[in-house]
């Protein structure tokens, strides 16, 4: 577990910055649209010819990337082409083009999706001192084969208008006070997957079934994005609901009377839920020096950017976050789970069927 304390977070804005970017576009799953992708999708004009002075990356995390991008190109001389799509499809993709992919770096929004391209051979392991100097080891494969740029937390959220007294667990949200009142993510969606995964990790199996249910139980309005389910929220169409906090520092930062608080889970325990922004490159990378170039670029002198544009945090606990995301203070973060949420995945996506998780 991971405590960010003021100290820290001081320390870290002195040193760098801790990062939290605003991620809109990978939130779309594929039954759910968001304009965000188009406004940050840029697909790349991708062949398998191997140019010394590209790299081609495969991204599900959309949000911002493409002035970070700009940025690499401008230190280094190395173009980025980069084409976007949800982690599931961009895997498949890469299984699809075999030995013939341009693709050098895939980039994912989620830990149990970067552990599935592991397990499938699509990923080649890295030998980096300055990776394994800067992403703390929970945050990495213990084979080299995939690094955190960034963590998403995803935390319980509360009218700042309507709750007094919201749960500060995840099974807190199936208590029948909340009947009604509550606002999840749909079962399809990465996110409530690897939710749902750590909760078997920490609660075991049988536990982790029962909290689901309480919270089906307690009828839940679904929303297949999290700037919805904040504006549900805010607007009473429910009172909590269970969201990333990287889509607040975004609506703050339109309305900065936004009337959704963040509460932060499991502080007596665990942590709060914590999934991650990774990078890796391909087992067929035509240019794999290039990509291991730019993931040890956004891990050091891109840190910042790539996290801070979405409101992330940087993986790298020496680079400070947001001021927006640091107003919200320090939390404990549920960062030892991380490696194995794509192992329990499978009993989650169970958990999800067998209670009616819609
Ligand atoms: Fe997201």
């Amino acid at each position: 577990m991971d405590l960010k304390s003021p100290s820290q977070i001081v320390g870290a804005l002195a040193i760098g910055a801790l990062l939290i970017a605003a991620c809109g576009s990978d939130d779309v799953s594929p039954a759910s649209t968001d304009a965000a992708v188009d406004e940050s999708t840029q697909d790349a004009e991708v062949d398998a010819t191997a140019d010394a002075g590209v790299v081609t990356v495969y991204t599900g995390r959309h949000y911002g990337i493409e002035p970070v991008f700009d940025e690499f190109t401008a230190a280094t001389g190395i173009e980025v082409r980069f084409t976007t799509g949800n982690d599931p499809e961009l895997r498949e993709r890469l299984v699809a083009e075999g030995a013939n992919t341009p693709a050098d770096v895939v980039m994912t929004a989620d830990a149990s999706n970067i552990e599935l391209a592991a397990a499938a051979g699509l990923l080649a392991p890295l030998t980096s001192d300055v990776l394994t100097s800067t992403i703390p080891e929970e945050l990495r494969s213990a084979s080299g084969e995939w690094f955190t740029l960034s963590e998403r937390a995803r935390v319980i959220i509360s009218s700042t208008e309507r709750v007094d007294d919201p749960p500060t667990t995840y099974a807190g949200v199936g208590d029948p006070a909340w009947d009604g009142r509550i606002c999840l993510r749909p079962s399809t969606h990465p996110y409530t997957q690897s939710l749902v995964a750590s909760l078997v990790m920490a609660e075991g199996e049988e536990r982790a079934t029962e909290i689901v249910q309480s919270w089906v139980d307690n009828e839940p309005l679904y929303i297949n994005s999290d700037t919805d389910i904040y504006k549900a929220v805010a607007d009473g169409e429910c009172d909590i609901a269970i969201a990333n906090t990287y889509y607040l520092g975004r609506l703050l930062t339109e309305d900065p009377t936004f009337p959704v608080q963040i509460v932060w889970p499991e502080q007596d325990g665990r942590g709060a839920h914590v999934n991650v922004s990774t990078a890796a490159v391909t087992a067929n990378a035509p240019n794999p020096e290039n990509g291991q170039a730019l993931i040890e670029w956004l891990a050091t002198d891109g840190q910042a950017q790539f996290a801070n544009v979405n409101f992330e945090y940087p993986a790298d606990p020496a680079v400070a976050p947001d001021p927006i995301v640091a107003a919200w203070g320090e939390f404990k973060a549920d960062l030892a789970a991380v490696r194995d949420l794509g192992a329990n995945q499978p009993t989650a996506v169970e958990i999800l069927d067998t209670t009616g998780y819609e």
